[in-house]
C-alpha cells in the first residue's frame, strides 16, 4: 500500500527516522554508562518498545497500570512513575504477572502503606523509588528529611524494597544553549539529595533521572544511573522547539486531506482535535496547533473537532482540495492516545501497521 492510498486523518511513522532515534538514545546512553528505561507514554506499542529493548534498554517506565500491563509482555524490568495511589489501582499492579520485578515512584507515607499492605498479601517484592522534587513542583517530596523518612518506612516494610530516588525534569525545557545554569541547579540539588541519602545509610542504588529535552546533557548530572526519555523515538514540534531534536527528527506525523479551499487565505484539513489534540507549544515558542512537514511556514491556526485550518498567509503554496499533507503535531504523546493503529512507512510505501496497544485503561481481559 501507497500512503496515497490511506484514508485519512492516520497517524504515521517514519520507520528510518524512528530507527536512527532509537539508536542515538541508545549509544549516547551506552557511551555515558546510563541505563535507558525508556517512558513508554509516547508510542504505548508493544513494537516500539521491543525495538528498545532490542537496543539495550535495562526496562521500561510506564504512567499507567493499563500500560504496565502491556508491557509485561515484553520485559521484566517495569518501573511505574506514577503515584500508587487507590485500591483498584495498587491492586492491578499486584496482579501483574510475577516474571515482572515491579518498581514504583511514590511520594507519600499513604502510598507506602497501601502498596505495603497489597504487596505483604500477595507476598511479593516491591521495588519502591522515592519521587523527589528538584524543581518541576508536579510530584515528589520538596524537603531531603521527608524523603529520608519515607525511605527508612519502606525499609521497615518487607517485601517492600528500597531502590532509590527519581525525579523528572520537566522544568528543563529551554533550547540547550539555555540548559546549562538550570543544569547546574539541578545537579547540585542532586548531589545534596544523595549525600542526605547516603549519610542516612540509605545508599539508592538506583537514581533514575531524564527527559527528552535534556537526554543528551544527562551525563553532566553526576551520580545518575538511568534516564527516562519518551517523546525521543517520535519527536514533535514541542521538542524541536527545545533543540533537543531536529525537524528531521520528527518520525510522527498526521496523513490529512485537503478538504475544502473556499475560504480565502486558508485551507481546510480533515485533522481536527480528534486527530491533533489540542495541545498549545507550552513554552510559547511557537503558535498553532501543528506544522506541515513539507512547508513549515504553514501552520494549523485553528481547529474543530474533525476540521484543522491551515494558515496559508505566510505562504506562497496554493493546495488543491484533495491534496495530502502531513502535520507535525505540538505534542505527540497525546496524538498517540488517539489512534488505535499506527502506519509504519519507508519513503511513500506503507511497510507495517501496529496496534498502539496500550492505549485506553481498561483493564485487560
Ligand atoms: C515521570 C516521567 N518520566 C519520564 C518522562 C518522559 O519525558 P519526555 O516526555 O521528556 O520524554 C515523563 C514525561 O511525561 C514523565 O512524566
Amino acid at each position: 500500500m501507497r500512503i496515497n492510498e490511506i484514508e485519512t486523518p492516520a497517524p504515521l511513522v517514519d520507520l528510518d527516522v524512528l530507527e536512527r532515534n532509537l539508536d542515538r538514545m541508545s549509544i549516547y546512553t551506552a557511551a555515558h554508562g546510563l541505563g535507558l528505561r525508556p517512558h513508554i507514554k509516547t508510542h504505548k506499542s508493544p513494537r516500539v518498545a521491543s525495538e528498545q529493548l532490542r537496543r539495550g534498554a535495562v526496562g521500561l517506565t510506564c504512567a499507567t497500570t493499563h500500560e504496565a500491563e502491556v508491557m509485561a509482555d515484553l520485559t521484566g524490568d517495569i518501573l511505574v512513575a506514577y503515584p500508587p495511589v487507590g485500591a483498584a489501582r495498587v491492586n492491578r499492579l499486584m496482579a501483574l504477572p510475577r516474571t515482572v520485578n515491579l518498581m514504583v515512584a511514590l511520594d507519600s507515607a499513604e502510598a507506602i502503606e497501601s502498596i505495603a499492605a497489597a504487596a505483604k498479601a500477595a507476598n511479593r517484592p516491591v521495588r519502591i523509588l522515592i519521587e523527589c522534587d528538584l524543581g518541576m513542583h508536579r510530584v515528589g517530596v520538596t524537603s531531603i528529611e521527608e524523603g529520608v523518612r519515607l525511605a527508612r518506612m519502606v525499609v521497615e516494610r518487607p517485601p517492600l524494597v528500597f531502590a532509590g530516588v527519581n525525579f523528572y525534569p520537566g522544568h528543563i525545557r529551554s533550547p540547550k544553549a539555555d540548559q546549562q545554569e538550570p543544569l547546574k541547579t539541578l545537579n547540585h540539588d542532586v548531589q545534596d539529595w544523595l549525600r542526605a541519602f547516603e549519610k542516612a545509610g540509605l545508599k539508592p542504588g538506583i537514581v533514575s533521572g531524564g527527559s527528552t529535552p535534556t537526554s543528551f546533557q544527562a551525563h553532566e548530572i553526576a551520580g545518575l544511573t538511568e534516564i527516562r526519555p519518551g517523546t525521543y523515538c517520535y519527536n514533535d514540534r514541542e521538542i524541536v522547539f527545545t533543540g533537543a531534536a531536529a525537524r528531521e527528527d520528527c518520525a510522527f506525523t498526521v496523513l490529512a486531506t485537503v478538504v475544502s479551499t473556499a475560504v480565502p487565505g486558508q485551507a481546510v484539513v480533515d485533522a481536527g482535535a480528534k486527530a491533533l489534540g489540542r495541545e498549545p507549544i507550552r513554552s510559547g515558542a511557537g503558535e498553532g496547533f501543528g506544522e506541515l512537514l513539507d512547508h513549515p511556514e504553514v501552520t494549523v491556526k485553528g481547529m474543530s473537532e474533525e476540521h484543522g485550518i491551515l494558515d496559508l498567509t505566510h505562504s506562497a503554496w496554493r493546495p488543491k482540495v484533495g491534496d495530502q499533507v502531513r502535520i507535525i503535531p505540538n505534542h505527540v504523546c497525546i496524538v498517540t492516545h488517539l489512534n488505535d493503529f499506527i502506519h509504519g512507512v519507508r519513503g511513500d510505501q506503507v511497510e507495517t501497521i501496529w496496534p498502539v496497544a496500550a492505549r485506553g485503561r481498561t483493564a485487560r481481559v
